[in-house]
């Protein structure tokens, strides 16, 4: 049973009762229904025109920001002074949210406060890594630090909601999304999505400095089918309390304030209606109190997925099913009241809902403090404080996935850098980061140039900025350059938009020319180092077969060419670990490394689980990542006691650097009454050690982290043995029994 820490007190549902008592059903159904601004009439182009003819580069951002700040929205301001918004979507600056605001809290009959709600996603203005990127810190400080500056930096420009943290899993890299999530492990997102939650919304939601989270997207979303966005997820049950629903009771239990519905069905039923979800689960098992949202258009989307009869119906069945909030079609503010009439929803029902915002809006504190300090924006944005807690996450984000020994790089040695990705500062912002500027941002180059580091550069293959692609190879003057260098880094990877939402490739290669930049390197034959920027793993075998070392560095956002120089050059030892598996292959997705025990595990034999053209075991496995010292580990034990399991490993630093590593202990239960997975993750812990230093790190984690659901879906922890493995990653050797009583 879940430990949800409440964000309702009685005060609260009092104040939530009085209000709700003086409101008409107008203004009722008006709390629920969630807009974005719609320009209207005086201008030549429409919004998304202007938006296309920004990303083209045919326009400035600021001649974008004039044009955008022009066009007016009053129809909007109507419907607010009306009681006919409950929340905007997507709008943006202290004044104009203000306005918005002082419209609803002072021309509207009963004087309640919008919820303005972004993507706030990895940052505001300052951008930190995406989210793939710094879970890969495995640091619970990390995920809620940056959290808390992203926060404070949305309420600089109006926001008092954020739609984050996404901590879907994501266990299929074709799918986009994976780059907005922790990755494949069901722990490791549960300690990203509370760390996350109380990171926006602090230890007192109300404190003006503070953000409503938005757990997203319940449920089972990175399930899609074939990796494919807005794919069903044909899922059992089990499977989905066991590995898609952890995080999400995380993110309740630490009191998120608010959930979005997914956009996907399992099992045939979409989650924008399914009373399972919020009914039976969010509120019934785990007490939630917040309020939930669905997801954009997703309510009329439920007529494209051919089970409800029109808008009208979505939009009585989605209430019903306990989908509280309306995000941006109208389908609640058209119909509910029909609806009523018709005896499809009750009263209560709607009445519920209303509670529900209303609770959110009071728990922020909003009628105290509805209006930001329209100067806070310029003292906080990217200010030096910020900035630096970028380029920490940002350090700390990155996986060396091979390292021959080139890296650290010496200073003095002659440098070439290929690869236009280099040069490129917009594109290490990722997805999701709709307020950062490309003109506040390091790429590699600006962090080789800030060092003082002397560096030949080609492109070798261009960015195209209309469209986000990657161009072909141009060899021109490469050999040349080659034969000048003493080494060279390959900048390689993705664009922003090749991840994130409806960005689902069936190929998770190198795209445009790289491959051939590849080839050309490796029959060059000077030592060089990949420097990946991607929003997802990547399969790229010839790389790691190519390359003397290979930095997965992410979209690492503001502080990211920085970060980068900090590692190449030493200044900071590596410790990232990866929280998605990498495969050899596409063809090899879903790749994951907690995998149920088959009949027939992967071994040399032919008749095993295994693919006949592609190697066992995955290029990189989860909870790889080397460092610029080695770890050695010995004498694990484990044992059981008062409801606690309790593992000690003795961790030495083998190399000559000081270090942090990070411990990670796995399980598996021999014999259950349904196949388990091979190995899971339950436990890790940060060690730092000087060179030749050894200690003693204890591991715990509950008993009932031993148990999963039966084929009846009864929890159960049984008794018998588990195999226990500790070490540096998910292949870890040490071994021990705990015998489980
Ligand atoms: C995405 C959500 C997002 C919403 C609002 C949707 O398309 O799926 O994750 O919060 O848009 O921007």
């Amino acid at each position: 049973m879940s430990n949800r820490r409440k964000i309702i007190t009685p005060e609260i549902a009092a104040r939530v009762e009085e209000l709700l008592a003086k409101m008409t059903l107008e203004e009722k159904i008006g709390q629920l229904n969630q807009v974005g601004p719609t320009p209207v009439g005086g201008v030549d182009l429409t919004l998304a025109e202007w938006k296309r003819m920004l990303d083209a580069g045919k326009i400035t951002r600021a001649e974008y920001d004039k044009a955008v700040a022009g066009i007016p929205m009053d129809a909007q301001e109507d419907d607010v002074r009306a009681g006919r918004i409950g929340s905007f979507l997507v709008l943006k600056g202290a004044e104009k949210c203000n306005r918005m605001q002082r419209i609803a809290v002072e021309e509207s009959r009963l004087g309640i406060p919008l919820l303005l709600g972004l993507d706030v996603v990895h940052g505001l203005r300052t951008i930190f890594p995406i989210p793939l990127a710094e879970a890969c810190s495995w640091n619970e400080e990390v995920f809620e630090n940056s959290a808390a500056i992203a926060a404070k930096e949305a309420v600089a420009t109006g926001l008092n909601w954020t739609f984050a943290p996404m901590v879907d899993i994501a266990r299929d890299a074709r799918w986009g999304r994976i780059a907005e999530g922790a990755g494949e492990d069901p722990l490791l997102t549960s300690r990203f999505a509370a760390a996350k939650v109380r990171g926006f919304q602090g230890p007192d939601l109300s404190a003006p400095d503070r953000i409503a989270a938005c757990a997203k997207h319940f449920a089972a979303y990175g399930a899609a089918i074939g990796g494919r966005d807005y794919n069903s997820a044909d899922i059992s049950l089990q499977t989905l309390h066991e590995v898609y629903l952890p995080p999400f009771e995380a993110a309740s239990d630490a009191g998120a304030a608010t959930f979005m519905g997914a956009f996907n069905d399992i099992n045939g039923v979409p989650c924008t209606t399914n009373p399972y979800l919020y009914k039976d689960i969010l509120r019934g098992a785990w007490g939630f109190d917040g309020m939930v949202v669905s997801d954009a258009s997703a309510v009329a989307e439920v007529v494209a997925h051919g089970t409800a009869a029109d808008r009208g119906d979505a939009a009585a069945q989605s209430l019903a099913a306990g989908m509280d909030m309306d995000m941006g079609c109208r389908c609640y503010i058209e119909n509910l009241a029909d609806r009523l009439q018709r005896g499809e929803i009750s009263l209560q029902q709607i009445d519920d809902a209303v509670r529900h915002v209303l609770g959110v809006k009071f728990a922020l504190g909003l009628f105290e403090h509805p209006y930001v300090d329209p100067t806070l924006a310029d003292r906080l944005y990217l200010c030096a404080e910020h900035r630096a807690a970028a380029r920490d996450a940002a350090r700390r984000s990155m996986v060396l996935l091979k390292n021959d020994g080139l890296l650290p790089l010496a200073p003095d040695a002659k440098l070439l850098v290929v690869g236009g990705l280099a040069a490129e500062r917009g594109e290490m912002l990722g997805t999701w980061a709709a307020m950062g500027r490309g003109e506040d941002t390091a790429c590699l180059l600006d962090g080789l140039d800030a060092r003082g580091v002397q560096y030949e550069y080609l492109p070798c293959y261009t960015v195209n900025h209309e469209n986000h692609t990657i161009g072909e190879f141009d060899p021109a003057g490469l050999a040349e350059a080659i034969a000048k260098a003493d080494f060279v880094i390959a900048a390689l990877g993705e664009t922003r938009n090749m991840s994130g939402e409806a960005s689902s490739l069936c190929e998770i290669g190198l795209a445009g020319g790289q491959d051939a930049l590849v080839a050309a390197l490796a029959a060059a034959g000077k030592p060089f180092a990949a420097v990946l920027f991607n929003g997802r793993p990547l399969a790229i075998p010839h790389v790691d077969a190519a390359a003397n070392a290979v930095l997965e560095a992410w979209h690492l956002g503001t502080e990211a060419g920085h970060a980068i120089c900090d590692v190449l050059f030493g200044d900071h030892n590596p410790g990232g670990r990866l929280t998605v598996t990498f495969p050899h292959h596409t063809g090899e997705c879903p790749r994951y490394y907690n995998h149920v025990s088959t009949g027939r595990p992967a071994g040399e034999i032919r008749h095993s689980c295994k693919y006949m053209d592609a190697p066992i075991t995955p290029l990189y496995p989860f909870g790889h990542g080397l460092s610029y010292t080695e770890f050695a580990y010995e004498n694990l034990t484990v044992r059981e006691e008062n409801g606690m399991v309790t593992a000690q490993v003795t961790v030495r630093n083998t190399g000559a650097r000081a270090a942090e590593e990070t411990v990670q202990l796995y399980v598996h239960d021999r014999v259950a009454r349904r196949a388990r997975p091979v190995r899971e993750l339950k436990a890790f812990a940060k060690v730092w050690l000087e060179p030749g230093e050894e200690k003693r790190v204890e591991l715990t984690f509950a008993r009932s982290a031993l148990g999963y659901y039966d084929t009846a879906m009864h929890f159960i922890v049984e008794p018998g043995d588990f195999d226990i493995w500790a070490g540096h990653d998910s292949t870890a050797d040490l071994h021990a029994v705990l015998t489980v009583k």
